[in-house]
């Protein structure tokens, strides 16, 4: 096991892989439609990372340490044949847990392939149980009940404990946090509300937008009691609560109110190759080149040593008014959350 850490004494435990910047959504939280419209310039394909060149940055994340692999994108199922590179990944031996963020948009396509492939569990966001909110949220008329049949798709083909992820804004989607902790009760599937983000620069973040975590338990708390239980492993992102007559957990991420940087332990690839220490940097180290010049594993590993032992990322910690706005930052759809 590597002893690799951060001048904060952090591990490398997690990495988190973009496969693509694309996705056939436009939440306005991250992707808003006046910036990603037409003209946006998304990645090109030679850009990309193959397959291969992924796996092979991965393995090298896997000598540092890390034993959790998940993939995001943007939209990660809109990437051709994704599941050949779960198949490539899942055969590293090292790794406890691959799995994959998605809106789960094409999951009901997709479900079976990627448990085949070895994917061991997935992540789907869901903003709303309503159609005009989800739909406003999504901006592209999406509607929840094909996410719903994604999810169900993805449970009948194995790929549990599904996590379902609702991202609330104030004004927005509040109203819907117990109708979406009312419907995932009972059903073995663990709802996480997360408070909204300033990730990026162009979603028009306001501390006003934000819905406390507290908030969000407390309104739960008044139409289902529930009471805190232990994280389930060091670093989790969520704070999880039981429900008290036993109809399962739910999550809430509190990255604004409460944040938790100390026990930060995750690394991110770009799509095009750019390793980024924190959600919130402004800049990445790109390993494309090297993969692509010829590098060795060894100059791999070198890298990734370097790159880690010197990271002292803490944005959630340190974030003030001042921050929020002019530091320079990745988009959501680039890192992939
Ligand atoms: P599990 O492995 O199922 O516990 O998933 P996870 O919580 O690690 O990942 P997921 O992709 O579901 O992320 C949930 C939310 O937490 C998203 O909004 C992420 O952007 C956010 N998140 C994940 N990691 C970090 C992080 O390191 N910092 C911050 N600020 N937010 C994070
Ligand atoms: N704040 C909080 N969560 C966000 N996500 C995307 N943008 C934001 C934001 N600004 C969520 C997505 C997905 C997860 C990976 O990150 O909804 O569930
Ligand atoms: Fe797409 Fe996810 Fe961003 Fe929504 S939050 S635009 S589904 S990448
Ligand atoms: Fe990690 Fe950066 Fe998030 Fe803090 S803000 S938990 S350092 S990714």
């Amino acid at each position: 096991m590597s002893s690799l850490t951060d001048t904060l004494g952090r591990p490398l435990h997690d990495l988190r892989i973009s496969v693509t910047d694309r996705c056939n959504f436009r939440c306005t939280y991250c992707m808003p439609k006046e910036v990603f419209g037409r003209e946006y310039e998304f990645l090109a394909r030679e850009q990309l990372l193959s397959f291969e060149e992924i796996d092979r940055v991965a393995r090298a994340f896997v000598r540092a340490g890390a034993r959790k692999l998940r993939l995001t994108g943007g939209e990660p199922l809109l990437r051709k044949n994704i599941e050949d590179l779960v198949s490539l990944l899942a055969r590293i031996p090292e790794v406890e847990d691959l799995t994959l963020t998605t809106n789960g948009s094409l999951l009901a396509r997709k479900a079976e392939a990627l448990k085949a492939a070895g994917l061991n569990r997935v992540t789907v966001s869901l903003d709303s149980m309503d159609d005009t909110v989800f739909m406003a949220m999504n901006d592209v008329g999406f509607p929840v009940q094909k996410v719903l049949d994604g999810i169900e798709a993805a449970a009948a083909a194995g790929l549990s404990p599904i996590k379902v992820n609702m991202v609330v804004k104030r004004g927005v989607n509040e109203d819907s946090v117990v109708d979406v902790a009312s419907h995932f009760r009972g059903t073995g599937h663990v709802v996480r509300f997360i408070e909204y983000m300033d990730v990026g620069t162009t979603n028009g973040w306001r501390l006003d937008d934000v819905v406390s975590g507290r908030e969000i338990v407390q309104m739960i708390e008044a139409a289902f009691p529930v009471e805190p239980i232990d994280p389930d492993y060091r670093g989790e992102v969520a704070q999880r609560y039981r429900y008290l007559d036993g109809a399962g957990e739910i999550g809430v991420i509190t990255s604004v109110t409460q944040p938790f940087c100390g026990d930060c332990t995750r690394a991110r690839l770009s799509a095009e190759g750019q390793v980024y220490t924190c959600l919130f940097a402004g800049k990445g180290s790109d390993l494309r080149a090297l993969l692509r010049n010829g590098g060795t594993d060894e100059d791999l590993d070198q890298a990734i040593a370097s790159i880690w032992s010197v990271r002292a990322d803490r944005y959630s910690e340190i974030r003030t008014s001042q921050t929020v706005s002019i530091r320079p930052k990745v988009e959501m759809s680039y890192i992939g959350g």
